[in-house]
């Protein structure tokens, strides 16, 4: 068979295709992305958050060498009122180190030889105690990690840090904070960090989660939710309020924690600020998605007359992004350490919803934004693929207000996928785009991997309809799983991708600027071959028996020349290792081997089932 591309006939371009999905569930960002190594560090935990949470869910009294204290949580002398609660050790009896300690996430706190580690908190003190206070990593039984003196010097609250190195690796220490003498010591905003981040910054990422993801090399990021966005009450002042911006940025022990949908509670020390600098660091474009005043899991609805401050945020926060220096909140962007724009070109309302209340203030949404920011792009909404004619009413509502794309979800079967490879084929150029903001198949096999990425062949062909595409769920802490499949799994001191990861990132790494047209011939059966004119991909048909689906992808070959297929289709089998195999590094080292003038990306196969390769070659 002879496979043409023709490089001079171009299609629709790809633009911002392919790009990721960021929501805090399954503990993505606390105890996950975020760095933060002690949990519940401001003692905001809440039975509101999870029936089993209260203030010191995670803590424990230390007494030792014949020490005796009282442990409790006060919230009378706040640091600030959005931080109420602080710990109070009443030391009665000196001994050797009385005082509190922290579990950290999943097994504990993970430390690494060598390493260097950032202690700050804030304390006061009564008068009559005096004692320094130590500070130490320890082991499970006590065995010292690393340690620090702090000497808390007054009865007003105070911030204090120390630094220091771990002798040892442990990934299931405590933080310890003990003191001697007799009185009361005032602790609140207790934080761990590695110095190591990514990037280095402090309030900063996981280096190894944040690298995986960098690694993918998204166009775009789609932040902060999914469902936590929307899912809360209306006053941003509540504990259980909707996600509301302006409480994530600025200094960390002024951002109120909240109630995370997902059963947990939320920090929000990783907030819009750093989502945006990561947005920058890893080189892609930044997609916040606001919710729309109303909350459709318990039908909270803000009036039409009260929609105002809902409308500012959005505006506010176009203004934190992009604007100069001397406006309002261009200069608090500036302030935070980053005077130059942020370059925001997408911004969401809404997240999958259904219902007439959030239609109806969309609207208002949608004329407000554009009146000020002609330029920029507003993703409208449409429900959850099950319900059918809802999806009718986002892409209606999208029609009559000019939106420039409208944001679909849908998790379903592989086979589903497969069957819908061909789903935005009748979608037209000059319509609202598609937003792919939420899919996967049901499953981390490879099976569902090749099923997604002959879906996604279909998105890249049908460029001109779909504008933005990615899976979701994205990260998941295996210790604290919502919700699963997952792109990546982690615990507090590993990560990895599964076989999905690597297909999103053979499309993102390979995506091409523009469609071109390939013609196929000479194929004998049991591959019949269709083409589709202006596209970049191949579907290689079926035959009775096995082979359900193979796609190849074909990316970037812009060198003029015509390739033949017979080039290399006589390698492209599927490997015996490649079904046997079910670990993601076996998957990675395949998709780095070399074949040939091309790279073979992928190779998988399921005996008796669908079978195919994906595979993308470039220069
Ligand atoms: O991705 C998980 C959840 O699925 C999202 O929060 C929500 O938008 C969807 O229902």
């Amino acid at each position: 068979g002879k496979l043409t591309i023709h490089t001079t006939q171009q299609g629709a371009e790809l633009g911002d295709l392919f790009g990721i999905f960021f929501e805090d569930l399954n503990h993505a960002a606390d105890g996950g992305l975020y760095a933060e190594l002690v949990r519940n560090r401001s003692f905001e935990f809440d039975p509101i958050d999870h029936r089993d949470f209260h203030a010191l869910t995670a803590w424990e009294k230390v007494e030792r060498g014949g020490g005796r204290a009282e442990l409790s949580i006060e919230d009378s002398q706040p640091m600030n009122v959005r931080n109420k609660h602080y710990a109070v050790v009443a030391i009665h009896e000196a001994g050797d180190g009385v005082g509190i300690m922290n579990m950290g996430f999943n097994t504990g706190i993970p430390v690494r030889a060598g390493e260097n580690y950032r202690f700050s908190f804030y304390a006061r003190r009564d008068e009559s105690l005096n004692e320094p206070v130590r500070i130490a990593i320890e082991s499970k039984t006590g065995i010292v990690h690393g340690e620090a003196v702090v000497v808390v010097d007054s009865a007003e609250w105070k911030r204090y840090e120390a630094e220091m190195t771990a002798d040892e690796t442990n990934f299931s220490s405590r933080l310890t904070i003990v003191t001697g003498g007799t009185g009361k010591l005032y602790v609140d905003m207790v934080s761990l960090f590695p110095v190591l981040t990514y990037q280095g910054r402090t309030n900063g990422l996981r280096e190894d989660i944040a690298t995986l993801l960098a690694e993918l090399k998204p166009k775009f990021m789609r932040f902060p939710g999914g469902c936590l966005v929307h899912d809360g009450s209306l006053n941003p002042d509540d504990r259980n309020s909707m996600y509301r911006w302006k409480n994530t940025i600025g200094p960390v022990e002024q951002r109120p924690s909240r109630r995370n949908n997902w059963s947990y509670n939320q920090t929000l020390g990783l907030g819009y600020y750093e989502y945006f600098l990561f947005c920058e660091d890893i080189g892609a474009k930044p997609i916040p998605i606001l919710p729309g005043g109303y909350d459709p899991h318990h039908k909270r609805i803000v009036p039409i007359d009260e929609l105002g401050p809902w409308i500012d945020d959005a505006l506010d926060l176009i203004e934190f992004a992009n604007g100069d220096p001397s406006t309002e909140w261009g200069s608090i962007r500036a302030e935070l350490g980053h005077p130059e724009p942020f370059g925001l070109e997408y911004i969401g309302i809404g997240n999958e919803e259904v219902g007439e209340p959030f239609f109806e203030r969309y609207t208002y949404f949608h004329r407000a934004i554009k009146a000020k920011y002609p330029a920029m792009k507003i993703i409208n909404s449409s429900g959850p693929f099950a319900a059918g004619g809802e999806y009718e009413r986002g892409w209606q509502s999208a029609r009559e207000n000019g939106s420039d794309l409208v944001d679909e979800h849908y998790y379903q079967s592989p086979e589903w996928f497969l069957a819908n490879f061909d789903r935005y084929d009748g979608f037209k150029a000059d319509e609202p785009k598609v937003f792919l903001g939420e899919y996967a198949s049901w499953g981390n096999t490879y099976y569902n991997a090749l099923a997604e990425a002959s879906f996604m062949i279909g998105l890249e062909r049908n460029a001109h309809a779909v504008g933005l595409a990615c899976y979701a769920p994205m990260l998941c802490n295996v210790d604290y799983v919502n919700w699963k499949p997952d792109l990546i799994w982690f615990n507090n001191h590993e990560v990895f991708g599964t076989a999905n990861y690597y297909v999103q990132k053979l499309f993102m790494h390979h995506q091409g600027d523009r469609l071109l047209r390939i013609e196929a011939s000479g194929f004998e059966e049991p591959l019949s071959v269709e083409t589709k004119p202006i596209n970049g991909a191949i579907e290689l048909g079926t035959d009775a028996s096995s082979v359900l689906y193979s796609n190849v992808k074909i990316v970037n070959n812009d060198t003029g020349e015509e390739r033949t297929f017979a080039d290399w289709t006589a390698e492209l089998s599927d490997t015996e290792e490649a079904r046997q195999e079910g670990k993601a590094k076996r998957f990675e080292r395949l998709c780095e081997t070399a074949w040939s003038n091309y790279t073979l990306h992928m190779s998988a196969k399921r005996t008796g089932g669908p079978r195919g390769f994906v595979v993308a070659f470039g220069q």
